[in-house]
């Protein structure tokens, strides 16, 4: 039986109705840019992950950057991101002249290692990016002290996990701004590009309200340098339609992953990922680390058998030609690389059928006992 790695049609067929109606609601009002569908769904974003404020922007990747801009990162700072995560938590950096500061990742969790992190502190420094990798919040309670000892700004990326927690509190709501994305492929995926900066801060808030707008306030005044970072009409309301399922989606994900770690832990060659006793993952990937080389042999089993993987993320972010000669600490990650290269993630969307989850069990199982 073929399984696919993702499959969103599962999930948005029978929204369909709802949707259209939405569409044509949004249609007949004329209003396509921010407006009241943008606010009703920061509203609800703040009021489902217990945030004080909750602004709409145009991608995850602009909610980063959009962040350091309001925190005045710039070039001469430093900032502390893993050299294992998507491209844009980086690249938000690298675009604010700030220098990217690449910290290795823990084998377990593939979250922020914070003691490379405390290693690699200058008096440069002024934040730190923990991603929320995979759906699994980082180990927060570390990176908390480490910020309050060292007067660093906490800007958390929570693109790929919202709604997870730790220690009983929303992963995103820690520090001064945590980033949402609504990219297809997340937990509430979008319909198109979108994201989201969460703060408790009133003074942030209406900063990062003007930095969307080309710093623009009032109008066609700018006292800040800004850019066009608006959020969708359209996009907002069709993700207010599937906000309220979004549970039952973390739900699902949760029952496939842990059918996963009970069926696959103890397989000799492969690693299941570790859940910290802290934390609460959504799961937006289910990822394995393969051992002694034989990722790519096990990619093509799978593949032949026309399952579906992914692999997040093949480099280490400092191994990208884009930042050759930029950032610090490139010369010292033993594991980035390594976890870069041994990483495959299965299919673990909300929508899975149980057979097709088993299907997936049974043949990496066979994949090493035939070994
Ligand atoms: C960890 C992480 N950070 C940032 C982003 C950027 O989000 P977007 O694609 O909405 O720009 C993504 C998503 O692609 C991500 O997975």
């Amino acid at each position: 039986m073929p399984v696919a790695f993702f499959d969103l049609s599962r999930q948005h067929e029978p929204l369909q109705d709802a949707f259209q109606a939405t569409c044509a609601r949004v249609l007949e009002s004329n209003r396509f840019v921010l407006g009241p569908d943008v606010q009703a769904f920061e509203e609800e974003v703040a009021g489902y992950l217990d945030s004080h404020h909750a602004i709409g922007l145009s991608s995850g990747t602009d909610a980063l950057l959009v962040a350091m801009m309001a925190l005045g990162i710039g070039p001469g700072d430093e900032v502390l991101v893993p050299a294992f995560t998507f491209f844009g938590t980086a690249g938000s950096v690298v675009r604010t002249g700030a220098t990217p500061v690449w910290v290795d990742v823990r084998e377990d969790t593939f979250n922020i290692d914070l003691a490379d992190a405390e290693a690699k502190l200058s008096p440069r420094c002024r934040a730190i990016v923990p991603v929320h990798l995979f759906g699994q919040p980082a180990d927060m309670e570390c990176v908390m002290a480490l910020a309050g000892q060292n007067d660093l700004y906490v800007l958390e990326d929570v693109a790929q996990a919202i709604g997870a927690t730790y220690q009983g509190t929303r992963a995103g709501t820690f520090g001064e701004f945590g980033a949402l994305s609504f990219y297809p492929t997340k937990n509430l995926g979008g319909f198109g590009d979108g994201g989201m900066l969460m703060t408790d801060d009133a003074a942030l808030a209406e900063t990062v309200v003007r930095l969307r707008n080309h710093g623009m306030y009032p109008k066609y005044v700018h006292p800040l340098l800004g850019g066009n970072f608006r959020l969708d009409s359209l996009q907002a309301a069709l993700l207010r339609d599937k906000l309220p399922r979004l549970d039952h989606y973390h739900a699902a994900r949760r029952e496939h992953a842990e059918a996963y770690l009970s069926e696959l832990a103890g397989l000799d060659g492969i690693a299941v990922p570790t859940v910290s006793r802290d934390a609460e993952s959504v799961w937006n990937q289910f990822t394995i680390r393969v051992l002694d080389g034989r990722r790519e042999d096990l990619r093509a089993f799978l593949r032949d058998r026309g399952i579906g993987t992914e692999i997040y993320y093949p480099y280490s972010l400092h191994e990208q030609e884009c930042f050759a000669g930029i950032g610090r600490g490139g010369e010292s990650l033993p594991k980035a690389p390594r976890i870069a290269r041994e990483v495959l993630s299965l299919p673990c969307f909300p929508e899975l059928k149980e057979a097709e989850r088993s299907e997936v069990v049974e043949a990496v199982t066979s994949f090493f006992r035939k070994g």
